[in-house]
């Protein structure tokens, strides 16, 4: 969602907010601006409906000097996307101008408020209402800028980012943030600004994540500082960013999303790095060894997450039972938040989120604490805000995840729940040694297995051919490939925009087979394992009713492989590994569907990255 890119230093700042903007795209906007003061101190502000080209295609004859500047790419809540909507926004007397990500839920009540005192309005954003109120506050009670913002903050109610410029100050920026977040890059005498850190990263690797209800000012010449609300100086910490240039940039694949389906065998080693060790038949995560007592006492684990996250949060529900005897429960964030939900002080919650961003999650991980619950995090995003309000956790190290559609983030997540199943149920004495020993050597040989589906790469765009007239899909799975369903039918409606449901197989007879015809495509995750004459049963009911049937099934398998339209063999391994492997052609399915349609696969319409308002 939103971008915000910022700088100020002594080059020009223009082209960097621009490169910035572009490596900001893959959260998902449809608008975008920048703002910039020139060496006589004229604050200027260009913005326009679609892509970061069509601003820069408007800039072409603007004066765009100056090495103090702000932009930004806008995901519409309030307001439709227009170029009067578009941040940067000026205030009232132009002296201001201000990006924002986020939500003001107060903002109706400000503006009337403003307008009754005589402000007149530009956009029906509840951006502008925070910029005119802090310049309303500035004129008022006669106070600098700072003062304005703090005091201005103090009424918002919501989450956000902003970053603002007043032109009589023109060697300064200064960003806030609540709920939002906010990275600011530390350079040589320049400071660098992103809603993430993708567009600094290549500027300089010394960045200070912002702290909620805190103020940034960026003063050229002068040390970063760091306000509370209160006024209060704070000692930000400066970390050295763990991520380097070539992760954020495509690589020679035509889309992010296909490098990092291609990225996952690498990835999943990166994951288990240190921690799956086969030799001596171990697996260690820091979090469980420190956290030892905490997690082993559980009565219950209540797993927290959306989407795709929510998903491998299913898979994790599964193999923590299975493994370590603890009843678990999975809860969509968005929903557990908002439902007054038991909460224990013997709890564990699992919050799982690609991001760290995302305001549901977030916000059921601080509910999760106020209760007395302890919150293990499984984030991919190093130092965002969900592993920062976490009791402790375990980050997925699989990079930086540009395409919109989740993938690598998917795999990394499963993983790091296997492997914290492993430990913990290790500790507490509920798995054999043998299923222990099995599962370990079986994890550490998966990335080669994902090597061997990615083969099949050429076959599946073939294939995914036939299948683009199709206007809806559905996926079935059971047990472990229950979530791979539903997650395959996830990736392939938000990239190529065809309904698809994930069921569980048995659950077809009880609705979704009344949908069959000879036009309805039906995947079937049908591995050999315990549950494989079921699904065959489900196969046989869907061939009668002559659904085409595209079959993922075990090497060697020749039984479906007669029946089915397509078959994608799957080398085997543990069932509760098995999801690591059959959503690799699910991925690259939805993939090649949306690609053959023409689909912008990694942005699709309407969605966003990092989901940071609810
Ligand atoms: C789907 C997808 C989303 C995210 C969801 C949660 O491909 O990416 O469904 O999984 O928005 O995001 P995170 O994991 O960042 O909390």
């Amino acid at each position: 969602m939103c971008g915000i890119v910022g700088y100020i230093g002594n080059r020009e700042a223009y082209p960097m907010l621009i490169k910035g903007l572009k490596r900001l795209e893959y959260r998902g906007y449809d608008s975008a601006g920048a703002a910039l003061i020139n060496q006589n101190g004229e604050l200027s502000v260009y913005k326009t409906k679609g892509k970061v080209s069509d601003l820069e295609a408007f800039c072409q004859d603007k004066d765009i000097s100056g090495s103090v500047g702000i932009a930004h790419t806008r995901w519409a809540t309030h307001g439709e996307p227009s170029s009067l909507n578009a941040h940067p926004h000026y205030s009232e007397s132009k002296n201001l101008a201000i990006i924002h990500n986020g939500i003001i839920e107060n903002y109706a009540d400000l503006k009337k408020k403003l307008i009754s005192d005589g402000v007149h309005f530009r956009s029906d954003t509840d951006t502008e209402v925070i910029v005119q109120l802090i310049e309303y506050i500035q004129t008022k009670k006669n106070v600098d800028l700072l003062t304005a913002v703090r005091l201005a903050l103090h009424q918002l109610i919501g989450a956000y980012a902003i970053a603002l410029l007043d032109k009589r100050e023109k060697n300064q920026i200064i960003a806030a943030r609540k709920q939002s977040p906010l990275v600011i890059g530390i350079g040589d005498n320049e400071f660098f600004l992103g809603s993430d850190a993708t567009p600094i990263i290549e500027y300089t690797d010394k960045v200070v994540y912002l702290d909620d209800d805190n103020v940034a000012v960026m003063r050229l010449g002068e040390e970063l500082k760091v306000v509370n609300n209160m006024n209060h100086e704070m000692s930000p910490e400066v970390r050295t960013l763990d991520m380097n240039l070539g992760q954020i940039e495509k690589g020679g694949y035509p889309h992010f999303m296909l490098k990092e389906i291609f990225e996952q065998p690498e990835c999943l080693e990166n994951c288990m790095r240190g921690r799956v060790n086969v030799d001596a038949n171990k697996v260690m995560l820091s979090a469980v060894i420190d956290y030892k007592k905490q997690l082993l006492n559980a009565k219950r684990i209540i797993i927290v997450a959306c989407g795709t996250s929510w998903h491998a949060g299913l898979i994790g529900k599964q193999i923590i039972e299975s493994f370590c005897r603890i009843p678990v429960e999975v809860e969509y964030a968005s929903e557990f938040r908002y439902r007054n939900p038991v909460i224990n002080s013997g709890d564990v919650i699992i919050a799982v989120s690609q991001s760290g961003e995302t305001a549901d999650t977030l916000a059921a991980v601080k509910l999760a604490k106020e209760n007395g619950a302890f919150v293990f995090g499984i984030c991919n995003a190093i130092g965002s805000s969900i592993p920062r309000a976490t009791d402790t956790g375990s980050y997925i190290h699989v990079g930086p995840e540009i395409g919109v559609a989740s993938t690598k983030a998917f795999t990394g997540q499963v993983t790091v729940l296997v492997m914290l199943a492993l430990a913990l149920a290790k500790e507490k004495g509920t798995i054999t040694d043998e299923l222990y020993a099995s599962v370990v050597k079986e994890l550490s040989g998966i990335p080669e297995k994902i090597k061997k589906m990615l083969e099949l790469n050429d076959r599946i765009s073939e294939l995914s051919r036939t299948f683009t007239y199709a206007h809806n899909f559905l996926y079935l799975g059971r047990g472990y490939n229950y979530p791979v369903a539903l997650e395959g039918a996830l990736k392939l409606k938000e990239i190529s925009y065809i309904h698809a449901e994930g069921y569980p197989a048995a659950e077809m007879k009880h609705g979704p087979i009344a949908l069959i015809d000879s036009d309805m495509p039906v995947v079937v995750v049908a591995p050999h394992d315990e549950m494989y004459k079921k699904v065959l049963s489900n196969i046989q009911e869907i061939k009668a009713r002559r659904g085409k049937i595209f079959a993922l099934v075990s090497k060697g398998d020749d039984t479906i492989s007669k029946i089915a339209d397509e078959v994608i063999e799957m080398p085997e391994t543990l069932e509760c590994l098995e999801p690591l492997i059959a959503s690799i052609p699910l991925q690259l399915l939805a993939y090649h569907v949306a690609v053959c349609k023409g689909k912008d696969v990694d942005q699709p319409r309407n969605l966003a990255k990092s989901v940071t308002v609810e």
